[in-house]
């Protein structure tokens, strides 16, 4: 269904590392773009229903990057309701940010089916800016990334590759009704993924395989609580068990181009400065 340019795209997560990225792209192209998330006006919280007719007023179209991550329980309940309260809106589009063999996340993609709405699902592995962006980048800093994951390969995607098929879908009909298995042109251990950001900063990064069990104490003694620490524990032994070790076609089939590779990002990381000594 051709869609009304002068309404604007709500980007959910439009700060975060795949929204804000896809804001900018739609931006560029002179499309109006509304910001959903706790720090926009007006705000959207997941946590705070209440919150989001506002923000659905008058869009065209819904980006739906979840926070903190789709396998938390409830994920699954809020953003099936979210997209039913768009449908109910008037607002047929949505482009949905999932994860790669994670039964949470395909149940949330069968029950989004399921409502009838125009939709796009980016089914996406691990994104290369953990490293830079997220929970890795103090490990590295300090030199030492301690995980529970050992020779287990991610083809680990770049977020700007995740923006452009999601700016695409949100704009273009014909992307409507696919489902794109986005990742990463080549499969990488952790250690090897450590090895590139060492060898192209000049810095030690050293990989060290811990038990589910070290890592679990290590996370709580950092004080973090038990939910977060259990769901951290989960994604990193549970989902990269070897199920993912293998490549998609979403951005080519998505975008027409190949998947951009672990080192370009790393060497644009490396020249942003992120990874300096402060
Ligand atoms: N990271 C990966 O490798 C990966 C891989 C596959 C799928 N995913 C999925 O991608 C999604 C996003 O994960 P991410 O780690 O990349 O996060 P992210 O997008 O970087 O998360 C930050 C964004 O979420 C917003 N936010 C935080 N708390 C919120 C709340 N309570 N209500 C509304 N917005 C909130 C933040 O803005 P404010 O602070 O202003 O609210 C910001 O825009 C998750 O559903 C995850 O399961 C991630």
């Amino acid at each position: 269904m051709t869609q009304d340019p002068r309404k604007p795209i709500l980007v959910l997560g439009g700060t975060g590392k795949t929204g804000r990225r896809t804001v900018e792209r739609l931006t560029t192209r002179g499309q109006p773009v509304r910001i959903g998330s706790r720090s926009a006006k007006p705000a959207f919280d997941w946590d705070d229903r209440s919150s989001w007719p506002a923000a659905l007023d008058g869009v065209r179209a819904v980006y739906i990057s979840y926070y903190p991550d789709l396998t938390v329980p409830g994920a699954k309940d809020a953003i099936e309701t979210l997209a039913k309260l768009a449908l109910d809106t008037g607002i047929r589009r949505l482009v949905f940010l999932s994860g790669r063999g994670e039964e949470a996340a395909q149940e949330t993609e069968e029950a989004l089916k399921a409502i009838g709405a125009e939709l796009t699902i980016i089914r996406s592995s691990w994104f290369m800016q953990n490293f830079s962006e997220a929970a890795l980048l103090d490990p590295i800093l300090a030199g030492e990334m301690a995980l529970p994951v050992g020779e287990v390969r991610e083809p680990f995607v770049d977020a700007d590759d995740i923006a452009d098929v999601a700016a695409a879908a949100l704009t273009d009909d014909r992307h409507i009704g696919q489902l794109y298995e986005v990742t990463g042109p080549r499969l990488l251990t952790f250690a090897e993924a450590a090895g590139e950001i060492a060898a192209t900063t000049g810095r030690p990064v050293r990989y060290v395989r811990i038990s589910s069990e070290e890592f679990r104490a290590g996370l709580a003694a950092a004080g973090l609580p038990e939910n977060l620490v259990r769901l951290l524990d989960e994604l990193f032994t549970h989902v990269l068990d070897g199920r993912n070790e293998y490549l998609a076609d979403g951005v080519q089939r998505a975008l027409g181009r190949p998947a951009r590779d672990f080192s370009a990002y790393v060497r644009e990381a490396a020249a942003s400065g992120i990874w300096n000594p402060a």
